[in-house]
């Protein structure tokens, strides 16, 4: 069971979310627990005041250290197995080899920061920054959706056996083959033969095909990280040929 302990301002945000598909069941089945706490509970002042100007001036607000600190002293185990994460664009980028990482951890608490982010010393208090890519969200919520969501998928029994990750895009560092269903034509487009053939070997060599060549059109960065067998190192080079010869056509 993967605990995931959620730092917020705005707690509701969360509902619709985690009640819904994979997620929904995953907390059922006891695989995953979710806990949304309110940062504004941990504010000192009678006021509940979780924001103030930033010093050396400047626009917006920016989100007090203390009742982030004191809701990460709250929620952490004491088992001293828990992990914070700062939700930040200035973190380093989610990928998938950081989810299956993370996947194989007890406790995530995520801090979720708004306006112009959190005081710089909340950052003693956290192991890792996160970010889920570059440009600038509203609030760190919509980033721990995407986490938690990510990292669950990695957990061995969340995805049912119809829903395998194997084929996935990025695992093996390949995109996935294209997908078709039901009907076998529209408007005159047709399934590719290969899928309707009931030939698992010549399906799965279609399709192992197509991600090479999805991916080498698409995310050709990826296939530098991999190690290439030499028959997809073949594979590739008879796709280039194809593609050069038809950018020259
Ligand atoms: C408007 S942003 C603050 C951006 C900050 N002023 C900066 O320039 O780095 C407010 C909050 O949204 C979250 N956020 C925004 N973009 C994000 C991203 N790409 N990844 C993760 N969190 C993000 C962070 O929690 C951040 O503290």
């Amino acid at each position: 069971m993967m605990r995931f302990d959620i730092l917020t301002l705005f707690p509701k945000m969360f509902s619709s979310p985690f009640d819904e598909g994979i997620l929904k069941r995953a907390q059922k089945k006891g695989l995953i627990d979710i806990g949304i706490h309110n940062i504004r509970d941990f504010a000192l002042d009678k006021h509940h005041t979780t924001d103030d100007y930033p010093y050396g001036g400047g626009q917006g607000m920016v989100m007090k250290a203390e009742p982030i600190i004191r809701s990460i002293e709250k929620v952490k185990s004491p088992k001293n197995d828990s992990k914070v994460i700062l939700m930040t664009p200035q973190g380093r980028r989610l990928d998938q080899g950081c989810t299956i990482r993370m996947s194989k951890l007890r406790h995530l608490i995520i801090v979720c920061g708004r306006y112009e982010g959190v005081d710089e010393r909340v950052r003693k208090y956290v192991d890792d920054e996160i970010s889920i890519g570059d440009y600038i969200i509203s609030g760190g919520e919509l980033a721990a959706m995407v986490l938690v969501d990510a990292v669950s998928r990695m957990i061995p029994g969340v995805l049912g056996n119809s829903e395998s990750i194997d084929d996935e895009s990025f695992c093996n560092f390949l995109l996935e083959y294209p997908q078709y269903t039901r009907p076998r034509e529209h408007k005159g487009l047709n399934v590719p033969e290969e899928l309707l053939s009931g030939n698992h070997q010549r399906i799965n060599n279609w399709r192992h095909f197509q991600s090479l060549k999805r991916t080498l059109e698409r995310r050709p960065d990826l296939l530098e990280e991999t190690e290439l067998s030499s028959k997809d190192i073949r594979i590739l080079s008879e796709i280039k040929e194809e593609l050069d010869i038809s950018k020259k056509c």
